[in-house]
């Protein structure tokens, strides 16, 4: 089993990521490390302990929360895409009876790494607060984590936040920067150029079959189909987060290229753009494994065998 390490924003896609790793049963997951982003830190960690207890591995993954802001900005939470509570009132009445473990996110990183050398990969699904702080108390980090994937940024087309910025990138920008810079051997650019065409739709949802967990999925998944609805004229929902999952789990899901890629901090329209150098204009070595295609036929399958089952 790999090892690896979450790190959400828990919200709606985030949660169907962790899903999917649990029930893939092909992943150690080592914990789960919370940050502010979609919601705030202390709602996204209430959420990620009742996603544990839904899937009744509370007792066995640590919660560890991490920051509670981005490095440099104020918080932008998306409760329009994810609803009031994160993860689209689906688990409202459900009580929490999980606690966090003791600790700081980031340091949890730099510990479980430093425990297991060469062999730990995380998987970030939400704002790079946690791996950026982890990397300023921690520089070895780059060369003893085994890899890093991002679920972040946008290299061909267009934003989500802004015309250019993609959400996780965009809330901070500082710590997206840093991640990128650092020089890690590993690093996949799992970006909306391939997200956004792994599409849940309805069909999906009804091969989930009936259970507590396809209940949850429904419930949690009907706004946000809804908005996506609005906007695309079709009832579906991009996989986003579970799609970072998905990488970790099997890498031929996706095709990669190397790339140098930027991130743009100092620009009152582009904030938050992952600047791709197709051309290698700037003549830097490739930095990342930028996702430029995906298999979602696979990986949607994948997906639904996995909470099927
Ligand atoms: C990313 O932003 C968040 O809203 C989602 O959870 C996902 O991580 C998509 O841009
Ligand atoms: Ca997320």
């Amino acid at each position: 089993q790999k090892k690896v390490i979450l790190d959400v924003d828990t919200g709606v896609d985030d949660a169907l990521g962790m899903l999917l790793a649990i029930f893939s049963g092909q992943l150690d997951i080592l914990g789960i490390t919370t940050v502010n982003g979609n919601v705030s830190l202390d709602q996204a960690t209430v959420n990620t302990c009742k996603i544990l207890q839904l899937a009744g591995m509370d007792r066995h993954i640590p919660v560890i929360k991490g920051a509670n802001k981005p490095l440099m900005r104020p918080a932008h939470f998306e409760h329009r895409v994810h609803g009031a509570d994160g993860i689209g009132g689906a688990l409202r009445d459900m009580p929490v009876h999980t606690q966090p473990f003791e600790g700081f996110g980031p340091d949890y990183i730099i510990e479980q790494v430093r425990k297991h050398p060469g062999e730990v990969t995380l998987v970030m699904t939400a704002p790079l607060t946690n791996l950026a702080i982890a990397l300023m108390k921690y520089p070895e980090l780059v060369r003893e984590v085994r890899e890093v994937i991002v679920m972040g940024g946008v290299v061909s087309g267009f934003g989500n936040v802004t015309p250019t910025a993609e959400y996780n990138i965009y809330v901070d920008p500082e710590a997206a920067k840093l991640v990128m810079q650092a020089g890690f051997p590993s690093l996949t650019l799992v970006g909306l150029d391939v997200t956004r065409r792994a599409l849940l739709t309805e069909e999906h949802l009804r091969e989930l079959g009936d259970s507590p967990l396809a209940d949850y999925v429904w419930v949690s998944t009907a706004d946000y189909m809804k908005r996506y609805h609005e906007r695309n004229g079709v009832r579906a929902c991009a996989l986003h987060d579970p799609l970072a999952v998905g990488v970790a789990l099997n890498r031929e899901l996706v095709t990669t290229r190397p790339y140098y890629v930027d991130v743009e901090t100092r620009s009152e329209l582009c904030d938050g753009q992952t600047v791709c150098d197709f051309q290698n204009r700037l003549g830097r070595e490739p930095n990342v494994q930028v996702c430029t295609d995906v298999d979602a036929d696979a990986f949607l399958q994948l997906f639904t065998r996995t909470l099927r089952a």
